[in-house]
């Protein structure tokens, strides 16, 4: 970094709270962006592998989101109306319906949220406790559903949770899907405990699951462990909550990251990619007839982002009105995976995740944080997942250009080489 460069951090040093954290991973002034390549104030490029955190699922400033939303502001349309009727609203509830529900013959209510996946995480929690009226909520190990206190108590990272400063309660934490090892049916332990008046978990208001754990070390759900968990919340009289904030819009393959499983959750989650822009927008959908909300009983100033109504209504339209995108999804998906494979193959180290949310698990936070570090020191953005940060994630754009796409993973190769080399050069030398 130049001393200039320095110079011009220093405003962020002194007067911005110590709690920033991608930036201490990425010191740099960024200025523009355009799908999978950032650049910085000096016009220097980098490829975006973290996409605002699956934000940004159709990269920075999609052409045709971005000349809708110019069009609509130009012409005055309304940009905050609480939670009134609006003609962005109306169509991005009759979009979302047509293109999204109906074709997956899913019937959902739309509870807008205040605009963050914790939000989302938080009504629909709340939701679960006011239908069942009971309290404890089942969550997993490894999950992480946001940070607000409801969500947080729900989230299982130890420095995630001490930052609450209370006590955070009603949740039993079961261990996720393969936690104990593949022999372990976790599912199975579950309904023991749960069947078992005397285990001492309290009857649950709802099970709340990531299909793969994004923030927790990309663990995936299988098929089947995801159809016992929702039979088992259907037994137990709790609800059945997915949480779609990072695995959904496509990440995994399909919209909903569940979709190829045969469930049908009663509340799910979504919020990071649904404006399609990177516009905070949230929502908690729930099956008709759990809504019981009386009017404004969960309300909030910011439910229902007018901007993003429009954002999402062309994200939706141009990415989800056939199944060409989901074609390229997975044509990039088995890229990334055979790229990922042969890296991991060397190392003799696994692979996490599915679709375009996959990484490899360096065993080791050090190792995964070294790999992050010089892959940016070689202008690629990635970051790190898992109790220890020890997988490196990759979380490209799914609309990401091929050729972006294979120099990136060059660099993360590269990096993979240079820094597992050197290291365990250095440990030959100790
Ligand atoms: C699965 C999941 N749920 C909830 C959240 C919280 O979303 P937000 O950071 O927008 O509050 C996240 C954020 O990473 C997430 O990955």
């Amino acid at each position: 970094m130049t001393n200039s460069e320095q110079q011009d951090l220093l405003v962020f040093e002194r007067r911005e709270s110590a709690v920033r954290s991608y930036c201490r991973a990425f010191p740099k002034m960024f200025d523009r962006a355009v799908n999978a390549t950032i650049y910085g104030a000096d016009g220097k490029e980098y490829t975006d592998f973290l996409a605002g955190c699956a934000s940004l699922n159709y990269g920075h400033n999609d052409p045709d989101m971005k000349q809708a939303l110019v069009d609509f502001i130009s012409r005055d349309g309304i940009a905050h109306g609480l939670d009134m009727h609006t003609n962005a609203k109306r169509d991005f509830l009759e979009t979302f319906h047509e293109k999204i529900l109906a074709p997956r013959n899913m019937d959902y209510r739309m509870m807008f949220t205040g605009p963050t996946g914790a939000n989302a995480v938080e009504a629909g929690l709340k939701l679960a406790r006011k239908v069942t009226g009971r309290t404890n909520v089942i969550s997993f190990t490894n999950g992480f559903h946001g940070m607000t206190l409801g969500a947080l108590a729900t989230t299982g990272n130890a420095g995630k949770r001490g930052g609450a400063g209370m006590e955070l309660s009603g949740v039993h934490r079961a261990p996720f899907d393969g936690y104990f090892g593949d022999n372990v049916d976790t599912a199975e332990q579950l309904d023991i405990l749960l069947s078992d008046s005397s285990a001492g978990i309290d009857a649950p208001a709802a099970i709340l699951v990531e299909a793969v754990q994004g923030e927790g070390g990309l663990n995936v759900a299988s098929k089947e462990w995801m159809q016992k968990m929702q039979a088992i919340a259907k037994k137990h009289g709790a609800l059945f909550i997915v949480d779609d904030i990072q695995a959904g819009c496509g990440r995994t393959g399909t919209f909903f990251s569940f979709e190829e499983m045969g469930i049908e959750p009663d509340i799910i989650t979504m919020a990071k990619s649904l404006s399609g822009m990177g516009l905070p927008f949230a929502v908690t959908l729930f099956k008709p007839e759990l809504d019981i909300w009386k009017p404004g009983e969960h309300n909030g100033t910011f439910r229902g982002n007018n901007h993003a109504f429009i954002t999402a209504k062309v994200a939706i339209d141009k990415f989800w009105s056939d199944d060409q995108f989901q074609a390229e999804i997975q044509e990039k998906s088995d890229y990334l995976e055979q790229r990922l494979q042969s890296i991991a193959d060397k190392y003799g180290f696994g692979l996490k995740g599915r679709g375009m949310m996959m990484g490899i698990d360096c065993e080791d936070g050090d190792a995964a944080s070294d790999i992050c570090e010089h892959a940016f020191e070689n202008d690629v953005i990635v970051e790190t997942s898992g109790s220890d940060d020890e997988i490196v994630k990759i979380l490209a754009p799914l609309t990401i250009e091929k050729e972006t796409f294979a120099k990136g993973l060059d660099v993360i190769e590269t990096a993979f080489d240079c820094t597992l080399v050197d290291k365990n050069q250095r440990s030959a030398a100790e």
